[in-house]
């Protein structure tokens, strides 16, 4: 029988008092991974209040402490990667080497912010450098942290993504109320326990599951949370962006990544990120690659190099290393079926691929997709690829632009020059030259704008994110 897991509140796991849990289905195969609580309103409230209480001695806790107990956190996720791993693979379906590799990066993310973290200082400004102002005076500009801070991570790194929120909130002084994804919430149970037997203390960081009908509001909204970094999809991210008020928010959301290949491209190492960046956890990342452009001339001859690679893709369990793996739920792969049929419909040509089954979505590419059609414009969070075949660069560019997301975009170019003044016109956060697109090495800073986030997170970023400037201004006589 499935393991019924329970939730961390001031230091101690308890059942909730409503007597619910949820169940975590399997994504490729009929199981059930196991039971989460379903929280009440009055347990959240508990949960944020003993935040609040820890967070006030935390906050006088030296940093070289604090960094121990990171380093603590990290060799304890080292010595049960397998194990983590393993669950990673069975709750949210990414192959086993990969959640492996997850909770490694996890590690090193822990350690680097440890690191980073440590150096992490405020500022001495003096007063005469502004006209009339006084050497005498003299502002000592401390970095303070902000609180209560609410982490709320996604399914497809539910360890990695957390840890990037909880490891710069600890070493910055705040506590943590986490929330994980339902699907991902057992793989964020694991890393925790990772965590208090690192010798987390009480309070400090509180662990919430539940239903979003029942508390997903009523904890984004609550008074007693000072700072929301939240990774997921765009309408949630937008909800909380309305519903907050005057505090501060992190967001990290959708996107439409595209890439871009140049008439100079190599086009060999163009379909191979291409493909990496598409396919790859059957493009269940934030940064996979979600459209092509290419120029006529060069079309043909890209969309031969892609389809052969496809044709190489390993398809089917996680338990096998696949790469291409069932989507997270039905629900996820009724969306990409629905984009497929219209595509379809609307005339594309299906390259390869289109077919479903269970979750499982074959990898799919499109050729000749055009403007009326949903997947130029929407995200899979699937192994659907759209070719779209322009005219000039500038028309890519302004194709690009038109997208409502902006997270990365990769330029295929030999071209140096043009390499850069395209990345300059492409409105979004980051432009990888003739590369995958994607987040790590995670100390970059990752940015979206538009619809696809709000500040930014990579390790030195995600410290500031969490923190204020304290002022205080000395007067010498
Ligand atoms: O899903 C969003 C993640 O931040 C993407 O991370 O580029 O390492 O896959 P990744």
């Amino acid at each position: 029988t499935a393991t019924t897991y329970t939730f961390l509140l001031d230091g101690q796991w308890h059942e909730s008092e409503s007597n619910e849990t949820i169940e975590i289905a399997s994504p490729y195969k009929e199981d059930i991974v196991g039971r989460v609580q379903a929280m009440t309103k009055p347990e959240v409230d508990r949960a944020i209040a003993s935040a609040k209480t820890a967070q006030a001695e935390w906050a006088k806790v030296p940093a070289n402490k604090r960094a121990e107990l990171l380093h603590a956190w990290a060799t304890e996720l080292e010595k049960r990667a397998d194990e983590i791993g393993k669950v990673i693979m069975r709750e949210v379906g990414k192959g086993l080497a990969d959640g492996i590799k997850e909770v490694k990066r996890t590690a090193e993310i822990i350690r680097y912010t440890a690191e980073e973290g440590l150096r992490f200082d405020g500022q001495m400004m003096q007063g005469d450098s502004f006209p009339g102002g006084s050497a005498k005076k003299i502002a000592v500009i401390k970095k303070a942290p902000l609180g209560v801070v609410l982490a709320i991570s996604p399914f497809n790194y539910p360890v990695n993504l957390a840890a990037a929120k909880l490891a710069p909130a600890l070493m910055t002084g705040n506590a943590v109320v986490f929330k994980p994804a339902t699907q991902g919430s057992i793989s964020g149970i694991l890393m925790v326990e990772a965590l208090v037997a690192a010798g987390l203390p009480a309070g400090l960081v509180n662990l919430v599951t539940g239903r979003g009908s029942v508390i997903g509001d009523y904890l984004t909204a609550h008074p007693g949370i000072n700072m929301i970094t939240f990774t997921g999809g765009t309408a949630t991210g937008q909800h909380l962006s309305r519903q907050s008020s005057m505090i501060p928010l992190v967001l990290e959301l959708g996107g439409k990544d595209p890439a871009l290949v140049l008439e100079d491209a190599d086009l060999s190492l163009a379909a191979d990120h291409i493909i990496s960046g598409a396919f790859s956890y059957s493009g269940q990342r934030c940064t996979a690659i979600k459209r092509v452009f290419v120029l006529e001339p060069q079309a043909d001859a890209l969309v031969a190099e892609l389809s052969a690679r496809i044709a190489k893709l390993t398809v089917g369990s996680p338990e096998d290393e696949s790469v291409v793996v069932p989507l997270i739920d039905a629900k996820s792969a009724d969306f990409v079926e629905g984009l497929i049929t219209d595509a379809n419909e609307k005339g594309a040509t299906l390259v390869t691929g289109g077919n479903r089954t269970a979750n499982l979505i074959e990898p799919t590419l499109f050729d000749h997709v055009t403007r009326d059609m949903r997947i130029a414009w929407e995200e899979p969070f699937g192994p659907v690829l759209p070719i779209i075949r322009v005219n000039s660069v500038e028309e890519m560019i302004a194709y690009a632009n038109e997208s409502e997301y902006g997270l990365q975009a990769s330029v295929f170019t030999e071209n140096i020059d043009a390499a850069f003044s395209v990345a300059d016109a492409l409105e979004t956060g980051s432009v990888q030259i003739n590369g995958r697109t994607e987040r790590g090495p995670d100390h970059f800073p990752f940015i979206g704008v538009k619809s696809s986030g709000l500040g930014v997170q990579g390790v030195g970023r995600s410290l500031a994110s969490m923190t204020r400037d304290k002022l205080t201004v000395l007067n010498l006589k």
